[in-house]
């Protein structure tokens, strides 16, 4: 059986991901690869459920820990019902967001031990980790301006500015310890610019595997 590559992109709000992964895509299709694009938390009907509980505000409070719970708890249930049938099938996923938002958002962010996040990632994908993790990079305050055009904040988007600053700088430091997995890629330039780095790293990735 023929298994596809998994492919996860990161980055803190407003970097461009959702735009960069349609040029991806649009990339990958070209070159004759069936392509799943899906999301974390979320990606089937429970977990998209999931991420309602954990992404809007509420008038109970959400302690840390029962946040990484619920967001592993949607990623099992992603796993399980669509990532691994869909690498199974030879189809690369290509997903927005994963386990290494866990580790920059509830590790850096909220400050739950790395090693905790470890040990439910080992619990609930075991064999399913990305080939290649694609982090898109810029300024918090560049992340931050963009973002603020979309409309109401989310409970993360509440969030203050040194929140993020711990979750760019977890992302940073993952990169730097996994460079056979992580692409970093300067996504505070134009849109042409980092389309043109994206599109790089999509030829490379399609001749790998051609
Ligand atoms: P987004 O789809 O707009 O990026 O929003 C998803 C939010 O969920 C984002 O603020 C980051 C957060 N998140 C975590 O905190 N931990 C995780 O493991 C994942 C997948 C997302």
């Amino acid at each position: 059986m023929d298994i596809g590559k998994f492919i996860t992109f990161e980055g803190i709000e407003g970097v461009g991901k959702s735009t960069n992964i349609g040029h991806f895509v649009a990339a990958l299709e070209d070159a004759g690869h069936k392509v799943l694009v899906t999301r974390e938390p979320g990606g089937t009907p429970i977990a998209e459920r999931v991420r309602s509980l954990v992404a809007e505000h509420g008038d109970e409070v959400i302690p840390d820990v029962a946040e990484l719970l619920l967001i592993f708890a949607a990623r099992a249930i992603h796993v399980e019902n669509l990532i691994r049938p869909a690498l199974q099938a030879g189809t690369w996923v290509i997903c927005d967001r994963f386990t290494d938002s866990s580790r920059a958002y509830q590790g850096g962010g909220r400050g739950i031990p790395q090693a905790d996040i470890d040990l439910l990632a080992s619990w609930v994908q075991s064999d399913i980790e990305p080939d290649l993790t694609i982090l898109l990079d810029a300024p918090v305050e560049v992340g931050m301006a963009r973002a603020g055009n979309r409309g109401d904040p989310d409970r993360f988007e509440s969030e203050r500015m040194d929140f993020f600053d711990r979750v760019r700088a977890t992302y940073l430091e993952l990169a730097a310890n996994h460079p056979d997995r992580f692409v970093v890629i300067d996504a505070a330039g134009n849109l042409a610019q980092v389309q043109e780095a994206v599109d790089t790293v999509a030829q490379e990735l399609i001749s790998n595997f051609n």
